[in-house]
């Protein structure tokens, strides 16, 4: 099989993809749902439709682009990632696996190659969790992790209910019907940018992904007391910022200590309410992200970090209400399909490094339901979620060639 990625387009597709947004260029911010992600998922299915794959949307927007197969009735091998972006991201995350996945369909079909099974681009919807404050709700749905009445009950940053959002995006089907069916995917592969610096200071071009670890977020809410900025003396206050920054310092403590590097938490999130320079904060909203690993230490840091505030809370005097929005596995990948990556990568003499991937992906939860793998390509410095995150493009197309041949062998 003489498998020819053609770089030069995929280049051309992604930056056509990076100008569906809300933000200055470099940066892309593209939140499901918003005009700019409706037009950019609108462009997307055009190129499949051009490849003439077999499109299909279901009702969370999940976009399925298929290459029937010789036998249409066997599992498909299924491929793809995720386009929406959080707010001053980078053109990379999520789209290299969306178009790398659909240029390694075209460089089969190019090839004369006719697989056996179904070969499917699935573009994930709202991976990312900005608008509705959890991540993957697509492939939470797939995977039947999360139910259609706990979706149902999600509303978005502006109290919007998400029946309500999709509806207005075109998606009004059944929420119940967007679980796959058993043993819908015969293997699943997702080509992804690092998002850390690992491959980039190994001088190596591909990362063959062993561990997904263990994502988990909580919404945190301080109540204290407002008043006047100046007439309020400090001994009578009840500052909700104070509390947050004191928590916000524990928080980073308890990840420091918990006795390994894979330990990681973050609070991105502080909105501090009434957001007036005279004014005492009375209240404060806070997510949390922790992520390890190792399922048990993940779960440690975040009881430490709830008995630490309960403990602040009582000093302080104010409350601190915690609220678990989601607290997922750690997943390994499928041991069948990362062989198939590594032949396919040793075919071309690639060398490749074995990695954890400390980022979540919609193949976490796919693996809940099929055999997964994910495949790493470097980007610049580490850099993600960023307007400089950057992959040059012979890693891109490198990292497509292998998966164009991954999915061969798994379709053959
Ligand atoms: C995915 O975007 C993540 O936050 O890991
Ligand atoms: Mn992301
Ligand atoms: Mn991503």
């Amino acid at each position: 099989m003489n498998l020819q990625i053609d770089e030069q387009r995929l280049h051309s597709e992604l930056e056509t993809l990076a100008t569906f947004s809300d933000a200055e260029p470099p940066a892309v911010t593209r939140i499901v749902f918003t005009p700019e992600d409706l037009n950019a998922r609108a462009w997307v299915i055009a190129q499949c439709e051009e490849a003439r794959l077999a499109v299909r949307q279901d009702a969370i927007g999940n976009i399925f682009a298929r290459w029937v197969g010789a036998d249409p009735a066997a599992p498909a091998v299924g491929t793809g990632s995720h386009i929406d972006a959080i707010p001053n991201a980078g053109k990379y995350d999520g789209v290299v696996g969306v178009l790398g996945g659909l240029e390694a369909m075209r460089a089969l079909q190019r090839s004369g190659f006719r697989p056996r099974n179904s070969i499917e681009l699935l573009v994930f919807a709202t991976e990312e969790p900005t608008r509705f404050g959890i991540g993957c709700l697509g492939s939470r749905l797939l995977s039947g992790t999360l139910s259609a009445d706990a979706v149902a009950q999600l509303k978005d940053r502006d109290g919007e209910p998400v029946d309500e959002v999709r509806r207005k995006a075109g998606f009004s089907g059944n929420l119940q019907d967007v679980k796959l069916p058993k043993g819908y995917y015969k293997a699943f592969l997702e080509l992804h940018i690092e998002q850390g610096p690992l491959l980039e200071r190994a001088h190596t071009s591909l990362g063959i992904v062993k561990t997904i670890a263990a994502p988990a977020s909580l919404r945190i809410s301080i109540e204290g007391a407002g008043g006047h900025a100046g007439a309020v003396l400090m001994p009578d206050r009840k500052d909700a910022l104070c509390v947050a920054a004191e928590l916000i310092l524990v928080i980073e403590s308890a990840a420091r200590s918990s006795g390994a590097m894979d330990t990681v938490a973050t609070v991105g999130v502080c909105d501090v309410f009434p957001g007036a320079v005279n004014s005492i904060p009375s209240r404060v909203r806070m997510m949390l992200d922790v992520r390890d690993t190792d399922l048990g230490r993940r779960d440690g840091v975040m009881q430490t970090i709830e008995g630490a505030s309960q403990k602040i809370a009582a000093k302080r005097q104010v409350s601190i209400h915690s609220e678990l929005v989601n607290a997922d596995a750690p997943a390994d990948c499928a041991p069948e399909v990362s062989a198939a990556l590594a032949s396919s990568c040793r075919q071309h003499g690639f060398p490749f490094l074995e990695m954890v991937s400390r980022a979540y992906h919609d193949s976490l939860f796919i693996s809940r339901i099929a055999p997964t793998g994910m495949l790493f390509i470097p980007c610049r410095n580490g850099y993600s979620h960023r307007p400089d995150e950057y992959a040059a493009s012979e890693d891109i197309a490198r990292g497509t060639l292998v998966l164009a041949e991954s999915l061969a062998k798994l379709g053959a």
